[in-house]
């Protein structure tokens, strides 16, 4: 026992001679570990959008959720004021969720990428690759009842798969655990409008999982 509790000790000093000063053991409460995770995303630059940010995009809503919304990347107005969701497609997720009788805020609501890409383009899978550690902090701190993936990007990255959403969506799958409901991101629904009625089936099965 002495020994483990030594090669501990030394383990330790030398991650704090390293520069790491904190650990996120999951005993701690979860905003505690949440802000944890947020500060280490406030200073990164582990990748080219690191220094073309305005701001990061972190997450919102309630730590304690049952439903968490992953979507792809903050757009212009997200980046801009440092919160999901909040442009044009953000109006149409909350108009969503508000139509499941459920409120904005009592939702978890993140993304794959947490810097803005350039013109809004596609997050590449280097910067996916990059950044995808602190969305599985926020998961596996919230630990939702059911996540519903917003989009091919977040709905392929979680599911490890590269089916397509078309295919994915309105089905059920395992995420560590949790019940995952991909379905279309809230910007392809403002191009192909009629495909709302399958987000809604979709939503519909989320409410049964969350009521039952
Ligand atoms: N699209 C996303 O995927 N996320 C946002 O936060 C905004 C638009």
């Amino acid at each position: 026992m002495s020994d483990i509790l030594k090669s501990m000790r030394s383990y330790l000093e030398m991650e704090k001679e390293s520069g790491i000063s904190e650990y996120l053991f999951t005993s701690k409460p979860k905003d505690v570990r949440l802000s944890l995770v947020k500060n280490g995303v406030s200073h990164c630059q582990k990748c080219p959008l690191g220094k073309m940010r305005k701001n990061i995009v972190f997450g919102s809503g309630n730590i304690n959720a049952k439903l968490m919304f992953v979507g792809e990347a903050p757009g212009h107005e997200e980046d801009i004021q440092g919160m999901p969701f909040v442009g044009e497609a953000g109006a149409l997720l909350t108009k969503i969720i508000e139509a499941m009788g459920i409120k904005r805020d009592d939702v978890y609501i993140c993304n794959i990428l947490k810097c803005r890409p350039p013109q809004n383009r596609n997050p590449l899978p280097a910067e996916i690759s990059t950044c995808i550690d602190y969305l599985y902090a926020q998961i596996d701190t919230i630990k939702p009842r059911v996540i519903c993936g917003l989009g091919k990007f977040a709905s392929q990255t979680l599911l490890n798969t590269e089916m397509p959403i078309s295919k994915l969506r309105g089905n059920w799958h395992e995420y560590r655990g949790m019940k995952f409901m991909p379905t279309y991101h809230p910007a392809y629904l403002l191009r192909n409008p009629k495909d709302k009625k399958l987000v809604w089936e979709d939503m519909k099965k989320i409410l049964e999982i969350l009521n039952g």
